[in-house]
């Protein structure tokens, strides 16, 4: 049987430290870095022994992921070069191994290659050098189950059938007999059907007709299965498990649909790098990642801007129900032939890794916002048709009047924000379809970027300035809810993320995200949250600081209150309460419009008491006359609560967790302007990635802690003000 077993422990990095992968070749500071520290040419070592157990089998290492150019040599002799920085690669060690100590090497270079995507021009983020996925030694029959491709037809039909092509692999060029059974199992691990087919040539596919009792995947309920596959071969035995689930996509003119029903697509875009440590944050927290997306900003798609994302991400993503549209690396930027081909190659690595994932509904198959180029962009569509019928391609462009070689013209609408440039154009959400295609008929239409650098706003910006983040959020959605032809918006972007100098606000950091770097949401993060039914979740989050001197000229009117109840209270002092609806006149597309409470909502006896003292307040959320949710606001704020919040009491061996750590006041709000700095220490089987003494920014910082082996991690957090808050964890023994 096929044995795959970590091997990410105790790399020799640069000739001088030990590390574990993933690994970030270089840590950078929160921002105003130089981001030239990281690209050049770094090296890993490995020693390992030769198990004799391996004698007549095939042996490799399996890469999920290194940034970039990689070289691999078994005991000084070349077996692998990879150069893409985004997609995995394999390295066979089978003929170079010689009993004993080996040694394995592999050689990254940051530097941003020319010659490969996304390098060449300008782009906007960074690509942190380093052995940044994991690696696995993998050891097999000569004669083992390469790719596995399973399709689900006809979905509606009144039985379910699925079709699993299978390609071997045979290094050894052994004569290609046997046989593969295949076993159909639910989630609970129950058989649910078996199906044999023979081997006679280095591919075959096995089919299941008659299914009955099949869940089909969807956001709502993410049924997924497993194909267990067992291949005998005159050359050994193999088996390989593949989940996937039952599910049918299309887009259409009139929107996309999922298993024959509409869904409008509300998403965000995803950038795979944190704080510090660049890409390589390992499982933990890429699956953190897709929770965040599908339960805090309770978005139904993400796109994953701009490459093939971590496999545990979209592992996640399958298991949660969140759609994802995955592309190519690129920016901009497209280069000469030899670039362009290795671009097409690109998407066939992309879409042979992916194609099991039920969540992937689209591929995008252009050089994000590159202009046209027929001739690359046939042979991109191509290779994707080619490979999967099954899903629709789509290729982001800004421009318009583009040239249509997608299946869905995918476009990144920056309209809104375009009056400040002047023009007599009034403020436009989004333009109509035909206006950006300039197509006479109605195509499948998808907005996959809007908001980001028109809207750059900070998490400690002002309440006014965050405001008019939110509304510009909502409008996009609301337009989009608005128009059939739009199958849905993916908003630029989830988190903050650090860039190259050419962008952002000289601090190397994109101020963009609905939530910053941490993931701490900003109030826009509430925007897409409050759309989610209440039964998957009450969110009621007024869009304030609640100061009487924060906005120009004073006081916190017009209160926006982001939430999915039907009615929202607010009490302020000794004044009769008042209780508004949604503004379904200003949002009237949207599931659930804020509420917003206006000047003409008081008496001018009120608004003058309202100006003449600060007090409290309490705002209540009612859905059908009940109150489901309230918070209270202080008049008064002082600095109360220096609050520690791991996002988990237990954490594997190997992972890492976010601790995020908030100066609150007696309310239990935020300050948001607290800016002073806390001590970061961590003791025990752990240790803290990033800085031991930062500033709070927004009235939070975060940080994530790895562990380092089983064991209690003690976490230490001090401020001169708030006093010491000591939290401890337990790293498991796996
Ligand atoms: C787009 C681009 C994104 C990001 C964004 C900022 O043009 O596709 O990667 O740079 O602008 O708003």
């Amino acid at each position: 049987m096929r044995i795959l077993t970590d091997f990410n422990d105790d790399w020799l990095f640069e000739g001088r430290d030990h590390v574990r992968l993933p690994h970030n070749a270089v840590e950078l500071p929160f921002s105003y870095f130089d981001e030239k520290a990281y690209q050049r040419s770094f090296t890993y070592e490995k020693r390992f022994a030769h198990d004799p157990a391996w004698t007549g089998r095939e042996v490799s290492l399996r890469f999920d992921g290194a940034m970039a150019n990689a070289v691999v040599r078994l005991n000084g002799v070349e077996v692998a070069t990879h150069a893409d920085g985004y997609t995995p690669f394999v390295a066979r060690l089978t003929e170079g191994l010689k009993p004993g100590m080996n040694h394995v090497e592999v050689v990254i270079d940051g530097a941003e290659n020319p010659a490969i995507p996304p390098f060449g021009g300008a782009i906007d983020y960074l690509t942190y050098a380093g052995i940044y996925r994991e690696v696995w030694i993998e050891v097999a029959a000569p004669v083992s189950i390469g790719r596995v491709k399973i399709e689900t037809p006809e979905v509606l039909a009144a039985t379910n059938r699925l079709t699993a092509r299978i390609w071997l692999s045979n290094p050894q060029d052994r004569t290609l007999t046997g046989s593969v059974v295949a076993t159909l199992k639910d989630a609970t691990g129950r058989a649910i059907a078996t199906a044999t087919a023979a081997v006679t040539g280095a591919d075959l596919t096995v089919e299941m007709a008659g299914l009955t009792g099949i869940t089909l995947w969807s956001p709502e309920t993410p049924a997924l299965y497993t194909l267990d596959l067992a291949l005998a071969t005159p050359a050994g035995q193999d088996a390989l498990a593949t989940r996937f689930g039952f599910r049918e996509v299309a887009f259409t003119s009139s929107g996309f649909h999922l298993n024959g029903k509409p869904i409008k697509l509300r998403g965000l875009n995803r950038h795979q790098s944190f704080p510090y440590i660049g890409y390589a944050l390992g499982r933990a927290a890429q699956i953190r990642d897709a929770e965040i997306l599908k339960n805090e900003l309770r978005v139904n798609m993400v796109r994953t801007s701009h490459y093939p994302q971590s496999t545990h991400f979209l592992n996640r993503c399958d298991e949660l129900g969140l759609l994802v549209f995955e592309e190519i690396p690129g920016w901009q930027h497209i280069g000469d032939l030899a670039w362009q081909a290795e671009s097409v190659e690109n998407v066939r690595r992309m879409i042979t890794r992916d194609w099991n994932h039920p969540s992937i509904v689209i591929w995008g198959v252009r050089i994000n916002e590159s202009q046209d180029n027929h001739d690359f962009y046939l042979k991109t569509n191509k290779m994707a048709h080619d490979l999967d019928t099954t899903r629709p391609t789509g290729g982001v462009r800004y421009i318009t009047d583009s040239e249509l070689l997608e299946d869905v013209y995918t476009m990144n609408d920056f309209i809104l924000g375009n009056e400040e440039l002047g023009g007599n154009r009034p403020r436009t959400p989004l333009r109509p379809q035909a206006e950006v295609t300039g197509l006479d008929r109605v195509v499948p239409y998808m907005i996959t970027e809007f908001g980001g650098h028109m809207y750059p706003t900070k998490s400690f910006d002002q309440e006014q300035r965050q405001v008019e983040h939110v509304t510009r959020h909502l409008d996009v959605l609301n337009a989009m809810y608005g128009d059939p032809q739009i199958a849905g918006a993916i908003g630029w972007c989830a988190f903050d993320y650090n860039t190259h100098k050419d962008f952002g606000s000289g601090d190397r950091i994109c101020h963009h995200g609905v939530m910053d770097m941490f993931r701490e949401p900003k109030f826009a993060a509430f925007a897409y949250a409050s759309q989610a039914e209440p039964d998957e979740g009450i969110v009621m989050q007024p869009v304030t600081f609640w100061a009487r001197g924060e906005r120009n000229i004073g006081g916190v009117l017009p209160l926006m209150v982001l939430t999915n109840c039907d009615e929202v209270e607010l009490r302020y002092g000794a004044n009769p309460p008042k209780r508004v609806g949604p503004d379904r006149e200003r949002f009237p597309h949207l599931p659930h419009p804020p509420v917003i409470l206006e000047r003409r909502h008081f008496t001018e006896g009120e608004l003058g008491i309202w100006g003449m003292m600060w007090e409290g307040a309490t705002i209540t959320g009612y859905l059908g006359g009940k109150k489901v949710a309230e918070v209270t606001y202080a008049a008064d704020p002082v600095a109360t609560t220096l609050q520690v919040e791991p996002d988990a009491a237990r954490i594997g061996r190997h992972d890492a967790v976010r601790v995020m750590v908030r100066a609150l006041d007696q309310a239990g709000h935020k300050l948001p302007f607290f800016p002073e700095p806390v001590s970061i220490t961590v003791t025990g089987a752990g240790r803290r990635i990033g800085p031991g003494f930062v500033p709070l920014r927004a009235g939070s910082t975060g940080f994530w802690v790895q562990a380092t082996g089983p064991g209690e991690i003690t976490i230490t957090v001090s401020s001169d003000r708030l006093g010491v808050s000591v939290t401890q964890i337990i790293a498991e023994d796996a």
